[in-house]
């Protein structure tokens, strides 16, 4: 009960959890959530870090890609999928028909589990309210889960990634689709099986688009 209380409390602080409550000045938002997110102490993976890794991308953006957590190279760098995962979800993106600065790119947790373990539940619910906040604040038009992991920590599900990619959720009345995180295409041991994850990742982003009113 006093977990729920102090849980509700930084929902509050933060002013999370109210989609209809807006403020007039979204990039302020954005930009004070992420310092908020620089200063952050309620886990311990900030003792481990070596950056904060908040998100980045645009305000009101048509697409919200969701990530588990930073990997090394993101966690040197501070920025979001910029390793190998992140190349190749750039090449998504621009096939998509967009730039990176053109959509936001955020993770569950933001700072990185060691050795790019999946976070703890715990974790995750300490850094969600923050990632609450930053959907609140960017409107995004769609969500898109990659992988397992950020589909689950944010639908607070246990679902599988196989069967549920491609299917349409509702996150605060924003569409949420969940589809394979790119390590998952750069992990398959054959050619075909990397050909087979590729298509059905973009059979799932066509979904999207058409979400969108782009396909
Ligand atoms: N994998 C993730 O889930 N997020 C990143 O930012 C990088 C790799």
């Amino acid at each position: 009960m006093n977990q729920l209380v102090e849980v509700l409390k930084f929902y509050k602080e933060i002013g999370a959890g109210f989609i209809e409550t807006r403020t007039p000045d979204p990039l302020g938002d954005i930009e004070e959530i992420n310092r908020l997110i620089m200063t952050c102490t309620r886990c311990s993976l900030h003792k481990t870090k070596k950056n904060y890794v908040p998100g980045e991308g645009r305000m009101r953006p048509d697409i919200l890609f969701v990530g588990e957590g930073p990997g090394e190279t993101e966690d040197n760098f501070g920025k979001p999928f910029i390793g190998n995962a992140g190349q190749l979800l750039d090449r998504v993106i621009e096939r998509m028909g967009y730039r990176r600065e053109d959509i936001y790119i955020a993770n569950i947790v933001k700072c990185r589990p060691p050795g790019n373990r999946e976070p703890s539940r715990d974790e995750a619910d300490a850094c969600l309210p923050y990632l609450i906040r930053q959907i609140e604040i960017l409107k995004p038009k769609v969500i898109v889960c990659l992988g397992r992991s950020a589909m689950n920590f944010l639908l607070n599900s246990e679902y599988s990634i196989m069967e549920k990619r491609g299917q349409l959720f509702d996150f605060k009345g924003i569409p949420l689709i969940p589809t394979f995180h790119p390590s998952y295409i750069l992990h398959q041991k054959t050619k075909e099986a990397t050909s087979k994850a590729k298509w059905e990742m973009w059979e799932d982003m066509q979904k999207v688009l058409q979400l969108i009113g782009k396909n």
